[in-house]
């Protein structure tokens, strides 16, 4: 039984690189290099299905507790593929954004992730959102402090404070909220991506590494999706009643 059409926007977390590299004995810059190959292909996939929104976890505000090495690889790997796809990224019309405390970057990447989000700003296909140096209570606490100040500055009322307000306040203000996040390695858990914006999202988890994720993978994820009956609160006979009435 299929309930819903593909989803507007899929989130993944993008996890096992290192684990993965370790299983064959390689170094977890390795799976790091694999990984961005896989992002790649689904990047790609989603595009090409006609998928509105993607957004990738790519790098975490914790993960700078990382060795220095591996952070540095991971920023270099980040910067020359997205330099390097620049071509396809054109040609399939895929617009970038970044969400993210940028500051956090050093001003290379920055400028890198600047220009090639100027560059893709008109671009009318697959919406990318890349998520770097992000931690979802960060921005909810940068939201807070930027709506206090519109109260301290007069543009809001107390009173105009809502889910909307908030959410306008957000990075992902120009974003649909989730429908599918899909986790890769088998953690169940969220790890401060998105928690508002994943409020009523479809959880799927994969037990593979993220650089075994294939096309087929992603394929069957979203089958997945679309046979999941979200139901917002109503009742299993509500919904069935409202697919019968738009029939
Ligand atoms: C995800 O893979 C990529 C990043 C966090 C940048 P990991 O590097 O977390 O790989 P594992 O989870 O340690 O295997
Ligand atoms: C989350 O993965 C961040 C990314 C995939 C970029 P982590 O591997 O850093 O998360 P934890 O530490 O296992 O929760
Ligand atoms: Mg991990």
């Amino acid at each position: 039984m299929y309930y819903n059409e593909l989803p507007r926007h899929v989130a993944i977390i993008m996890d096992g690189n290192g684990r993965w590299a370790e299983k064959i004995g390689k170094l977890r810059e390795f799976g790091h290099q694999k990984g961005v190959e896989v992002a790649i292909d689904i990047v790609q996939q989603a595009s090409d299905m006609g998928i509105p929104y993607l957004t990738l976890f790519a790098f975490s505000k914790d993960n700078w507790k990382r060795p220095q090495n591996e952070i540095s690889v991971i920023m270099n790997l980040m910067v020359e593929s997205l330099k390097n796809e620049f071509q396809r990224i054109v040609e399939s019309q895929v617009k970038i954004n970044i969400i993210g405390n940028l500051n956090d970057l050093s001003l290379e990447v920055r400028e890198v992730l600047d220009e090639i989000v100027h560059k893709t700003a008109d671009h009318k296909g697959l919406n990318l959102t890349l998520a770097i140096s992000y931690e979802s209570r960060e921005e909810i606490v940068n939201a807070t402090k930027s709506i206090v100040q519109g109260v301290i500055n007069g543009v809001y009322k107390i009173e105009d404070i809502n889910q909307r307000l908030i959410n306008q306040n957000l990075y992902t203000a120009e974003l649909p909220y989730v429908d599918f996040l899909i986790r890769t390695s088998g953690e169940q858990r969220l790890s401060n991506f998105l928690l508002w914006q994943l409020g009523y999202a479809e959880l799927y988890f994969n037990e593979k590494f993220w650089p075994d994720f294939t096309k087929e993978d992603f394929e069957s994820a979203l089958s997945v999706y679309c046979q999941r009956e979200r139901r917002y609160g109503k009742t299993g006979h509500q919904m069935k009643q409202k697919i019968f009435a738009t029939q």
